[in-house]
């Protein structure tokens, strides 16, 4: 009030003022504000080209690599997944929010070839590219179009924030965690037949807080699952941590024989070994014999 009397209004200009005032102060609470709200957005902002990265990888899914996904539409499935988290507080997005996208981009997992991974990503991925036996999430069409991609989108405008997104741990609702959150307990209930699990040896193999443990094991389904063949892998250079019913692995195995499935656990299994060893051939543990 002091300031509009500096301003030596009439009455009615206050008024008018002041009305302003409250209209400019309640904008910027539900945009600007709002957008760093309690988390400092430190992260990397979404992917350059997001949108033509998508719906290009889209195209390439379902016309190259896996033409039995059916019949989808990629422009419409990226309008779905973009409206999960535009216009939104990057740190307020649900599994639920996910929901449409992942219904439209669900296809069939053959028989015998899910397979799960938690700290070996890279591994699982060549072994998935090398023996084309199991399709993990990252081949499936909802994997395949966002993996390795970052994305956020800030309340104030919508589509996606190029400039920063919230670091993965710094809440809860992160638009990433909860969407691989969402995209595994799918992939998950998927799961028929034999399953694949491939753990690290050499860390903290079944880790507290993973997705893997805390969401995708528990969706496994006794009735349609008929056992599970656990690869213990050391990396190459050690060290061998944790290993068939030793450490964590013992616990996963606890619960596979409380959920009544079957479960077979080898360590080091040789074929995924001989991949390992392709790239460190003069390693110790990866000689040959010639
Ligand atoms: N691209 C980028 N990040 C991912 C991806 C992906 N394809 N999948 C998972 N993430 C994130 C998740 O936040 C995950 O917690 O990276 C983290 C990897 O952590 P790990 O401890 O290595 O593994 P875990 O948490 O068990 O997640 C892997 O979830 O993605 C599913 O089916 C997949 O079984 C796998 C498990």
């Amino acid at each position: 009030m002091s300031f509009l009397n500096t301003l030596n209004l009439t009455g009615k200009d206050k008024s008018v003022g002041l009305l302003l005032g409250l209209i400019l102060l309640s904008h910027t609470e539900r945009t600007g504000a709002k957008d760093k709200s309690n988390v400092v957005q430190k992260g990397k902002g979404s992917t350059a080209k997001l949108k033509e990265i998508m719906i290009g990888r889209c195209f390439n899914y379902l016309g190259t690599i896996n033409p039995n996904a059916g019949n989808k539409d990629c422009s419409k499935l990226w309008e779905a997944f973009l409206r999960a988290f535009s216009e939104k507080d990057p740190c307020k997005i649900t599994k639920e929010d996910y929901k449409p996208f992942l219904n439209m981009a669900d296809h069939d997992i053959p028989i015998g070839q899910s397979i799960f991974w938690s700290q070996t990503k890279e591994l699982i991925l060549q072994y998935t590219d090398v023996t084309h036996k199991v399709m993990p999430l990252e081949n499936t069409l909802i994997g395949f179009m966002l993996d390795g991609l970052n994305w956020c989108g800030k309340l104030s405008s919508p589509g996606p924030n190029y400039e920063a997104c919230p670091e993965w741990n710094s809440c809860t609702n992160h638009s990433m965690g909860s969407f691989w959150r969402a995209a595994s307990e799918n992939y998950a209930m998927k799961a028929q037949g034999e399953v694949t699990v491939l753990l690290n040896g050499s860390a903290n193999a079944f880790r507290e807080n993973s997705i893997f443990r805390e969401i995708e094991l528990g969706k496994l389904d006794s009735k349609r699952v008929t056992s599970v063949h656990l690869w213990i892998m050391d990396n190459i250079d050690g060290p061998d941590k944790e290993s068939c019913g030793v450490g964590s692995v013992a616990v996963l195995e606890n619960i596979l024989k409380e959920k009544k499935i079957k479960y077979t656990c080898v360590d080091n299994y040789k074929p995924v070994k001989m991949l390992q060893c392709v790239f460190k051939l003069d390693r110790p543990s990866c000689n040959t014999g010639t």
